[in-house]
């Protein structure tokens, strides 16, 4: 996808140090504003994410008549809870930009309400797959209309009554789960979602922060309709996502030292550190405390030497957002990567198995793309033009593959870099990484 905007160039540098706390986490600031939207009282949460993709949830919630204070420049937000029953219709399609997350939890949330919403949202999201969501909702009593394909448009329609089921997912999907136990949260009895692999568990977590009963058993969470949430204060821990960026960073960089704060270790979601270890890593967890139900630590992270690895698949599911980088990873690394078991990676913001090996080999770097994953062989990483499609995780993955580059990296279409990592750029600057926005004569 091409949506145009800046053009990123990324350069060789010197080696990475000091201390970094990178952007807050957007899953739970999605599920932050979204609980304390339907709670009955008011919820600050602290630590949020800016982006585009949480403004859109923010601005979601205006329309359907929560108000919503901020975020103001010390990352807070308040939600003035509306309580389970007292969202509004929206006066028209409520447009979630580039937000997968926003869409599928919302069409949980919205489906058992009086009214009927639209969610609409930009040329990748309304390309990506939502059957997955509406399918399971229609079996618990829900209407909502896709276009052809399955894709947005939804047209979510009021006024039905929902029946708890019991649901194994196919796909390990945390937005699937999330938007089944929201959805939950309106039906009658029980709805109890069952995973082929642990997915992250924030929505659990977060319910249970609310006040709200939440059953866990070994792979699978359910909840009882009918309750009510109670506001809460919320800590966002740094994103993980945007972290793994330096991690990655400071790994294949000689002479890195570096400290990511107070960085969000939920288990389900550290599958970055674990394959980088077992490439090599350094890497460290040091200060481990929990915030708000969400373990938290800082991570010192010192160059090593890489090698290339068969990543398990178990691992998949717990690493899913960060393989563009790992990818840049595999590449820096001795030797040969392999993925498997990652067909998901397909249906992200973009086609990130293509996207990647495209990118890659402009670099000179061998990456042989499969149906469900990668094959990367180590070597040395030249210069050149590489397309992002619009996607943010590609475009910063690239601006680390400029770090160890013979050439400079020229990275385009990198507007949605703001859908997660508002500044990433101040942000790697600030950490040591050469990377700068085009000027004119370079687009
Ligand atoms: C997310 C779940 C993941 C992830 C996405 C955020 C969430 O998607 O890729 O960026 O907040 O629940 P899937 O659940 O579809 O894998």
């Amino acid at each position: 996808m091409s949506t145009g905007g800046r053009t990123l160039v990324a350069e060789r540098g010197g080696a990475l140090g000091g201390s970094l706390r990178v952007p807050g986490d957007k899953s739970i600031s999605h599920r932050a504003v979204m609980l304390g939207a339907i709670a009955d009282g008011t919820t600050v949460v602290d630590g949020f994410l800016g982006g585009a993709d949480n403004r859109a949830t923010i601005a979601a919630f205006r329309a359907l008549g929560v108000a919503v204070e901020g975020p103001d420049e010390n990352h807070r937000v308040v939600v003035h809870g509306v309580g389970r029953d007292g969202l509004r219709a929206a006066e028209g399609p409520l447009d979630l930009g580039n937000s997968g997350t926003s869409m599928r939890l919302l069409a949980g949330l919205l489906a058992a309400q009086p009214f009927d919403t639209t969610l609409t949202g930009d040329a990748s999201l309304t390309r990506r797959p939502m059957r997955r969501v509406t399918e399971p909702l229609a079996t618990m009593g829900a209407v909502i209309e896709t276009g052809a394909e399955g894709t947005p448009p939804l047209t979510i329609r009021g006024g039905r009554v929902l029946t708890g089921i019991d649901y194994a997912l196919p796909v390990a999907s945390a937005q699937v789960k999330s938007a089944l136990l929201l959805a939950g949260l309106y039906a009658q009895g029980t709805t109890r979602v069952t995973e082929p692999a642990p997915t992250r568990d924030h929505t659990e977590r977060m319910l249970a922060g609310f006040g709200y009963a939440v059953e866990r058993g070994d792979g699978w969470a359910a909840v009882t309709g009918g309750g009510r949430l109670t506001a809460a204060e919320v800590d966002v821990p740094a994103d993980i996502s945007s972290a793994a960026f330096f991690l990655v960073a400071a790994s294949i960089i000689p002479g890195s030292e570096l400290v990511l704060e107070h960085v969000g270790v939920n288990p389900t979601r550290t599958g970055v550190i674990e394959i980088l270890c077992l490439m090599g890593a350094d890497i460290r967890e040091e200060n481990p405390r929990e915030v708000g139900g969400e373990p938290v630590a800082d991570l010192r992270v010192r160059a090593a030497e890489l090698h290339g690895i068969d990543i398990p698949e178990a691992l998949v599911p717990l690493a899913i957002d960060e393989f563009p980088v790992l990818f840049i990873a595999a590449a820096a690394a001795r030797g040969t990567t392999r993925l498997t078991g990652a067909r998901e990676l397909r249906v992200k913001e973009s086609d990130r198995i293509q996207v990647m090996a495209d990118g890659l080999n402009t670099l000179g770097v061998v990456a042989e793309p499969a149906e469900d994953g990668i094959t990367i062989t180590g070597g040395p990483l030249g210069g050149g033009r590489v397309a992002s499609h619009g996607d943010h995780r590609i475009a910063m993955a690239f601006a680390v593959a400029g770090a160890v580059a013979d050439a400079p990296v020229t990275i385009t279409d990198c507007d949605n870099v703001e859908t997660s990592f508002p500044d990433f750029a101040g942000a790697a600057r600030a950490a040591g990484l050469a990377v700068r926005e085009a000027g004119p004569d370079e687009y």
